[in-house]
């Protein structure tokens, strides 16, 4: 399947219908200054501006080259196997009753998650700027793995920033990041996760010039959100063709999980300009208590974090970030992207969030029905999906966006389970 960046700016170039149907180029730029309405930006003292407007013009100079896409092309297909599949989940959709699930199978790429998607992007781009090192913090583990891998392939050094608590809770991933190559360090600070994270791997960048910061979600300051929704929109261009193919039609609801927000943004980016109905699924964590959940978009208010506006987490009594929880380690950031922000001020996507229990319930249903383990992060697209299935008619589709493969959270689960925190219900 073709992938240019940039369709609308594709000159001489006459698109047939079922291009046009796969690849919807409804994509929204922001301004020259990073902004999606009133969301984004540079909030950034001058030193970092002038990394950031570094990474900004070659990532411009790349989109437009077509030996870039080519090379990004011949990656995605035969180090990261793709395109990923769509796969219709007939057991658990005739177990709910109502609209039929059908998956986006991200779990399929190379180590497990969308995550690769973006990082083949982002360490090509820093290998044509000449860097030969590059830095990335990961929450779940899964950003951290996709980058030391492609570091490994492309022979850039590599350190992965992580917060004490996911390197506890993500162990799996630890291991497989130092096989790789990669230095891990280790934050232990603060909430010890993926805001911690992003501080440590974003001041070691500042004051390294032969480095590339290869940031995991469509967040940060400009060009960053733009970059990553753009590495990651083969994911709607894919799913969009191959639903148009396999269905007939477009899909009634797309679904993803919501952390930084970047495999939403991907699926979401082939559906803006048709009716489709597009979710975003947040981690509703215990409740709706402050520190009970990390759902910025859903619960939180707009505010600045890592140098850029969007909706946060704010701590009542500073304003500051603010404590979150998730029982995902992928899904615990206090801000999300800001297209999200504005797609929610515009009405165009919606919001919502599932509770770490139910997260688990369609952890266990989705392998228990149809054979396939969820990341606890994916889990929460899936969960929202099921719990609204029965309200669709059975014709409808109902597409979610399977972000991860779950064996990161196999031991996590188990855990749970034995303590008697979590026991499975059956269908
Ligand atoms: C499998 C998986 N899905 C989703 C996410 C959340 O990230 P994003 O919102 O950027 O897609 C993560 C983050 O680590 C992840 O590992």
């Amino acid at each position: 399947m073709g992938r240019p960046f940039r369709i609308a700016h594709r000159k001489n170039e006459q698109p047939s219908a079922a291009q046009e149907e796969s690849m919807a180029d409804t994509l929204k730029e922001p301004d020259s200054t990073g902004f999606f309405g009133a969301y984004g930006g540079q909030h950034v003292p001058q030193e970092v501006k002038k990394r950031l407007d570094e990474v900004a013009e070659a990532f411009a100079r790349v989109r437009d080259d077509p030996e870039f896409t080519k090379e990004l092309d011949a990656l995605e297909s035969h180090f990261s196997c793709r395109p990923t599949p769509i796969f219709h989940c007939k057991n658990l959709s005739r177990a709910i009753g109502g609209g039929q699930i059908w998956l986006k199978r991200e779990d399929l790429n190379h180590l497990g998650a969308h995550k690769i998607n973006n990082t083949l992007g982002q360490c090509l781009l820093a290998r044509r700027m000449g860097k030969k090192r590059v830095i990335a913090e990961t929450g779940a583990g899964q950003h951290g793995v996709a980058t030391a891998a492609t570091a490994a392939l492309m022979g850039l050094d590599c350190t992965i920033c992580m917060g004490a608590l996911d390197v506890e809770r993500q162990h799996l991933n630890v291991t497989r990041m130092e096989m790789l190559g990669a230095e891990i360090a280790v934050a232990q600070n603060g909430q010890k996760t993926l805001k911690e994270a992003v501080d440590m791997a974003l001041s070691r960048w500042i004051h390294d010039d032969g480095m590339f910061y290869v940031l995991g979600s469509a967040v940060g300051p400009h060009p960053y959100p733009l970059m990553v929704r753009v590495f990651q929109s083969v994911v709607g261009r894919e799913a969009r063709a191959q639903t148009l193919n396999e269905t007939g039609k477009l899909p009634d609801a797309c679904f993803a999980c919501v952390g930084g927000g970047s495999n939403a943004i991907g699926l979401f980016s082939a559906f803006l300009d048709t009716d489709v109905q597009l979710f975003g699924v947040e981690p509703g964590g215990r409740g709706d208590g402050y520190g009970d959940h990390a759902a910025s978009l859903s619960l939180g208010e707009p505010g600045i974090l890592h140098g850029f506006n969007s909706y946060m987490i704010k701590d009542p009594a500073t304003g500051e970030a603010g404590l979150v929880y998730s029982i995902s380690a992928g899904l615990d950031y206090p801000s999300v992207g800001p297209e999200h922000a504005l797609l929610k001020d515009q009405g165009r996507a919606h919001y919502v969030r599932v509770t770490d229990e139910e997260a688990l319930e369609a952890f266990s249903a989705l392998s228990r029905t149809e054979g396939i383990i969820p990341a606890l992060e994916s889990s929460h697209a899936l969960a929202y999906a099921m719990k609204v299935a029965p309200t669709y008619p059975k014709d409808a589709v109902l597409l979610v966006n399977l972000s991860g493969r779950g064996d990161k959270d196999v031991a996590q689960v188990e855990a749970l389970i034995q303590k008697g925190a979590f026991k499975p219900k059956a269908l």
